[in-house]
């Protein structure tokens, strides 16, 4: 299964996961983001003709104060960089084949190239409620407890992974 940067010329319009946000950014903001703004990259799944799933990422810091107690021994007082995961969706016509798991797998693989060329201390997601599940099974845990959530709007939940757990999950060892 190839995975690779975006490209122009990718035929964006067709893709549809089912989140309307997410297909919405994909059709009109991520070449954008991309090519004109680069503030971020998508990185797509493609079949021969068409896309099949894409993940955005993009370089941010966290504040030391948002991390688990555990995460903060030790750490300087400043901001840490991170890499955020700001989109993942796979098309309706793909879902539950494994392309979320490969992307995410790529995902981690550069986080742990950003932490070797620039510095990475983790992979943070803003997790849809549908989502949550998905992102657990690869070991990344919410910052805070759900608590206060409301049923009838509920928000993303911020989950994380630390640059430990990325190493040892692509380590082949393992
Ligand atoms: C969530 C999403 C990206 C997962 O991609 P996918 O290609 O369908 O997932 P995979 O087939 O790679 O599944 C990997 C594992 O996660 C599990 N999984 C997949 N979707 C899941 C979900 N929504 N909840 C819980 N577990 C899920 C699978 O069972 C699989 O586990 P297994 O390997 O033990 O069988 C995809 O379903 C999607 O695009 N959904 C709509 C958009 C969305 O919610 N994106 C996330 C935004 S934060």
């Amino acid at each position: 299964m190839e995975i690779r940067a975006l490209r122009p010329s990718d035929g964006r319009s067709s893709f549809q996961s089912g989140d309307e946000a997410l297909d919405r950014f994909f059709h009109r903001y991520a070449g954008q983001n991309q090519f004109r703004h680069h503030i971020g990259v998508t990185y797509v799944v493609v079949d021969t003709r068409r896309v099949l799933g894409f993940a955005t990422v993009a370089p941010r810091q966290l504040e030391i104060d948002e991390l688990p107690e555990r995460a903060r021994k030790k750490l300087p007082r400043y901001p840490v960089p991170v890499l955020g995961l700001a989109r993942l969706a796979v098309d309706k016509s793909a879902q539950r084949m494994g392309i979320g798991g490969h992307l995410l797998r790529f995902v981690f693989r550069l986080a742990a190239k950003m932490a070797d060329d620039v510095g990475c201390f983790g992979l943070v997601v803003d997790a849809k409620p549908g989502a949550v599940e998905f992102y657990a099974t690869y070991g990344f845990t919410p910052f805070e407890s759900l608590e206060g959530q409301s049923e009838a709007r509920p928000q993303p939940t911020a989950m994380w992974l630390p640059i430990q757990a990325i190493r040892a999950a692509s380590d082949p060892a393992h």
